[in-house]
């Protein structure tokens, strides 16, 4: 990998070639199980290729760290070459290139780092890395590439309503649930986080017990619309403690000793495998609904104007739907991103954290370049000044 100094002379010879006014970015994620490389400028998405490798995974139940590696070094190249192409954009137009750091898995983001640094190297352009989770925060700013006047005008009401700040950003997926004060784009306070497992994952590992295949999240939200939420009693976790912080592995646990003592005499019926999906999926959204809620109860007056909801699980409809019921409470709308795919892990959100911090801040190329390229598996965000 290249070091921290040659990365930075890199970008001093590249500055000079940026275009200035608009950038281009070519934007890497590489931070999990998906390859995936987009094309970006400014908050519009030219371009975003995500090459999946949930078959791969699929028979171990989860990410297996060494069979991603592998995949993401087979798939970068292609995947690059399917974004450029998408956005109709040749390498050499190109000004700058944004790549996950972390947090994610280690093995993983080292081949998006290297990948990123070698295409920087060869076009002589600056290379930025970015936070994983700020990604899933700005993607609500993403806007589509306009298509028609119509669109065109679309977008200029969505980046209108997009900056209401202070916003609390929600990142619900699988490796993450926090709820983020997003004070300033690239100025953000962790109220609230998961102190075991993240939501995604409580909904995976229990789809697992229910042999829904990996990932389940999606198959919980398909089951669960035929689903009686109440037919198993899920606690309600963490209702004692002062904190926004959340906690999801009590609830994996009742659900083991659930299913033990419901499959004890007979496997279970169809009608029950729905039911038990919808009352997991509502036990698991009543947690972090009944934490924001305490969270917006608290705050005085109108401090916080937007909700923003990103990460994975944000594709979820039942999810979207309990967090705008509490945001009608506070008068505070919801934003999510424009397409269920760029709830997911995606490299457009990457390209578009590099095109919102450019457009404030003409220096924040440089200043990114200090803490070098290093991969960074347990990278904690920016915390506000
Ligand atoms: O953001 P993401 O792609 O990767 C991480 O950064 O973790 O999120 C993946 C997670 C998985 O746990 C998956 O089951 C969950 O998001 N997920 C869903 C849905 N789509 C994906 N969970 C519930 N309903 C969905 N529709
Ligand atoms: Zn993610």
């Amino acid at each position: 990998m290249m070091a921290q100094h040659s990365a930075r002379s890199l970008y001093l010879k590249a500055h000079v070639n940026m275009n200035h006014v608009n950038p281009i970015v070519l934007a890497v994620d590489t931070s999990c199980d998906d390859t995936a490389v987009a094309v970006t400028q400014g908050l519009t998405v030219l371009s975003n290729v995500v090459a999946s490798q949930t078959q791969l995974h699929k028979p171990y139940g989860g990410v297996f760290p060494t069979v991603a590696k592998q995949a993401h070094k087979e798939n970068i190249a292609p995947t690059a070459r399917c974004a450029l192409k998408r956005a109709g954009v040749l390498e050499s137009e190109i000004d700058i290139v944004a790549v996950t750091q972390g947090p994610g898995l280690a093995p993983a983001l080292e081949v998006g780092i290297a990948w990123a640094l070698s295409f920087a190297e060869r076009h002589a352009i600056p290379v930025v890395p970015i936070h994983h989770i700020e990604g899933h925060i700005l993607s609500v700013l993403a806007k589509p590439r306009p298509r028609s006047r119509k669109q065109l005008k679309k977008n200029k009401t969505r980046r209108a309503c997009a900056y209401q700040l202070p916003a609390l950003a929600i990142i619900v997926s699988g490796g993450h649930t926090q709820f983020v004060l997003v004070e300033e784009i690239g100025s953000y306070k962790v109220i609230g986080t998961t102190v075991d497992d993240a939501a995604g994952e409580c909904l995976d590992k229990v789809g697992r017990m229910l042999n829904l295949g990996y990932p389940a999240g999606p198959t919980i939200e398909q089951l669960a619309k035929a689903g009686n939420a109440s037919a198993v009693s899920f606690p309600l976790p963490m209702t004692t403690t002062k904190t926004y912080d959340m906690s999801f592995s009590g609830l994996k646990t009742f659900a083991r000793n659930t299913l033990t003592e419901m499959t004890s005499s007979e496997l279970l019926s169809q009608q029950e495998v729905i039911d038990f999906c919808a009352s997991i999926q509502y036990a698991v959204f009543r947690h972090i609904s009944y934490k924001l809620e305490k969270f917006l109860s608290s705050l005085e007056g109108t401090f916080v104007r937007d909700i923003w909801l990103g990460g994975g699980v944000a594709a979820n409809t039942q999810l979207r739907r309990t967090i705008r019921k509490v945001g009608r409470n506070h008068t505070l709308k919801v934003q999510v991103p424009y397409a269920k795919r760029l709830c997911g892990d995606n490299a457009a959100m990457i390209g578009v954290v590099a095109g919102a911090n450019m457009a404030l801040d003409a220096s924040w190329v440089e200043k990114t370049q200090h803490d070098g390229f290093e991969r960074k598996p347990r990278l904690q965000l920016a915390t506000a000044t």
